[in-house]
């Protein structure tokens, strides 16, 4: 199988790219990870790129006279990599619609919540206060409706009586560290698309969720 490019975007710890990067060491695994690049040059995730031998750039957005300019330069440095597929894994930075519709169909982001519900920040906290039995993260197509794309893969997790956002948001983590490489495989595959109704896997449509992973 031919190999698929993949570029990931960063702004901190980068423990999502870490498990992206893990992953490929698995055998047949035929995504490759071209690059990583970050709006911030003291992210972790860096380190994390340069320890696997994987090429990174810093474009800090705060040199660059408003969203417009940030996203056309993030645009040139990315397709130099000639990525088949993006993957924003903590990157802090909302996307103008000229960028998302430049990577229509091969641009995928994390959240730690299950979508649609808690968008935004908070994720954890929001879940505790509303009382909910239910957490978890989601991996989606990005449009241009922020955390509001078609879902590929979610995984719930139970919420325990004695959960602080903290211990929530730990549980959660673990579970993005599985489905994130799960998502960019199936995409470097060609098992995963985004068709007219949303996101498609082995050819047929996924459910509303994504597919589905109870922990
Ligand atoms: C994760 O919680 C992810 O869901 C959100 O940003 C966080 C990134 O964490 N989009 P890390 O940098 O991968 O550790």
């Amino acid at each position: 199988m031919a190999d698929c490019n993949v570029v990931v975007l960063i702004s901190g710890s980068g423990s999502n790219l870490q498990a992206l990067i893990d992953s490929i060491a698995h055998d047949g695994n035929p995504a490759r990870i071209a690059a990583v690049i970050s709006n911030r040059a003291d992210a972790y995730g860096l380190e994390r790129a340069k320890q696997a031998g994987i090429a990174t750039r810093v474009l800090d957005h705060k040199q660059f006279d408003g969203r417009d300019a940030f996203d056309a330069a993030l645009i040139e440095t990315i397709d130099g990599f000639d990525p088949q597929l993006v993957v924003l894994a903590g990157f802090m930075r909302i996307l103008t619609g000229g960028f998302v519709r430049h990577y229509e169909g091969r641009l995928l982001n994390i959240h730690p919540s299950l979508l649609p519900k808690y968008k935004g920040l908070h994720t954890h906290q929001r879940a505790l206060e509303a009382g909910d039995r239910e957490h978890g993260c989601s991996v989606h197509f990005v449009t241009e409706e922020l955390d509001g794309g078609p879902l590929v893969v979610q995984a719930v997790v139970p919420v325990e009586s004695d959960d602080t956002p903290e211990s929530l948001a730990q549980r959660v983590h673990g579970q993005e560290h599985h489905i994130y490489p799960l998502a960019m495989r199936w995409f470097a595959e060609g098992r995963l698309r985004l068709g007219q109704t949303g996101a498609q896997l082995d050819g047929k449509d996924l459910p509303a969720t994504g597919h589905l992973i109870r922990t």
